[in-house]
């Protein structure tokens, strides 16, 4: 078997994707008969296996992946589609087009009339040219490349990446918006029902989608959705992954270095252990010697403040500040830099509701006990659901991750 590589943060390929098998078996089992929504924090490792379904396609399916971050209008949303279909497999476009599909028709027309070779680019250009008014029409044009699909000889599956994103944004654009797409894609998604259908959508990203629809008032806009949750790994699964990477390197280590990672990593977050591993690999590569638990603990405090793990690491402090709002947002500061201090045995609940209530007070907050309660109880839900923290025992709770709690100790306690 070939060595498989270290990955640090880009999307792993198919054939170095350590432990996902019987969940992408899962997923193709469920897409039978539904729609799927992948659910899993950052860095876990959604965009690797939705690579993995786009590159190894089972059922017949043709594949369309689109990453839709920096979108945030569903007109962009339907020509990022189109542009990725073009892309992947002209002839089927070219079938969807001249299955009464006028607007795409147009644009494929105007690409073989007026440039040499028929490029992505062109397409693209003429596709947005094919419609002045692409945004008031995206519904029409949402519906014929749907009814196209349900046409041709291919069953399609069209993964949207980081959908939540494109939520917000469009709740910021316009909140009419967003519910108006909410509402016309549920519409699409049951009519005809998935299992008669040939258009089958799969959907994930790193921003908890439900919390999201939640504060719209929305969350039903999605309950017809298979929710499959990306299984965290085990603590075996991370032994069996350094002892593998080391063992493949031939990286001599005494018997608990493995175990030590794992204690370390509190709960494994995919990326992290990628990054300790390979320091450890790369710390014996500078001075090869016998590596044991000491030298990992030693690997690990470094890792806290290199620039790596800051790189990797900032974005969870500030995508409270982009996602919570106030005043959950300074409360979720607070309570997490209180937790960071806290031992191995983490924070009671009522610890964390006096210090909410006390950072509430301090802002001048001004509202009744029942509904700081409240709030308190929505911000201890969404710090659990974007895996800050976790349940340890009855009533207390910690930092998920014990690098990021380390590493939010000492920059931000
Ligand atoms: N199955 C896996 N085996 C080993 N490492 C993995 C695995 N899945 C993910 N990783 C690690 O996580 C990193 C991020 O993977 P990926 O981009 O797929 O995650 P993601 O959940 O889509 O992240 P984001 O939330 O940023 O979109 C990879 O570079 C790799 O270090
Ligand atoms: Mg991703």
């Amino acid at each position: 078997m070939k060595r498989a590589e270290f990955y640090t943060g880009e999307p792993v390929e198919p054939l170095d994707l350590w432990f996902r098998d019987p969940f992408i078996d899962q997923i193709w089992e469920k897409l039978r008969r539904q729609h799927v929504l992948i659910s899993a924090p950052r860095r876990t490792g959604k965009t690797s296996v939705m690579n993995h379904l786009a590159s190894n396609p089972r059922d017949g399916y043709l594949v369309v992946y689109q990453n839709v971050q920096d979108l945030s209008h569903p007109a962009q949303l339907f020509q990022t589609i189109l542009e990725n279909f073009f892309e992947l497999n002209q002839e089927l476009t070219k079938q969807l087009a001249i299955s009464g599909f006028g607007m795409l028709k147009n644009a494929i027309e105007f690409v073989r009339k007026n440039v040499d070779s028929v490029s992505a680019g062109g397409f693209k250009i003429a596709l947005r040219n094919s419609d002045p008014d692409w945004e008031r029409n995206w519904k029409q044009h949402g519906e014929s490349l749907l009814a196209a699909i349900r046409k041709s000889q291919r069953p399609v599956l069209l993964i949207i990446d980081e959908l939540p994103d494109l939520i917000l944004e469009m709740r910021d654009r316009d909140e009419t918006i967003v519910r108006d797409f909410l509402a016309w894609f549920r519409v699409q998604r049951q009519n005809p029902v998935p299992s008669q259908d040939r258009v089958r959508w799969l959907i994930g990203g790193s921003v908890n989608l439900t919390s999201t629809l939640d504060e719209l008032g929305e969350v039903a806009a999605i309950n017809d959705i298979a929710i499959e949750t990306l299984p965290a790994l085990t603590r075996d699964q991370v032994i069996e992954f350094v002892t593998q990477m080391l063992g493949a390197r031939e990286v001599p280590h005494d018997s608990d270095v493995s175990a030590t990672v794992a204690k370390r990593l509190g709960r494994p977050i995919p990326l992290f252990l990628q990054l300790a591993t390979q320091d450890i690999y790369r710390s014996w590569r500078s001075n090869p010697r016998k590596i044991s638990a000491k030298d990992v603990n030693a690997i690990f405090d470094a890792m806290i403040s290199s620039q790596a793990a800051q790189d990797k690491l900032q974005h969870y402090h500030s995508r409270i500040k982009l996602h919570y709002k106030q005043p959950k947002q300074s409360a979720a500061y607070s309570i997490l830099g209180q937790l960071s201090q806290s031992s191995s045995r983490g924070l009671s609940r009522r610890a964390l509701l006096s210090e909410f209530f006390g950072h509430l007070d301090a802002q001048g907050w001004k509202s009744s006990e029942p509904d700081k309660r409240r709030q308190f109880n929505q911000l201890m839900r969404d710090l659990e659901n974007d895996f800050y923290i976790v349940e340890i025992d009855d009533e207390s709770y910690d930092f998920a991750s014990g690098l990021m709690k380390a590493w939010w100790k000492k920059y931000y306690a």
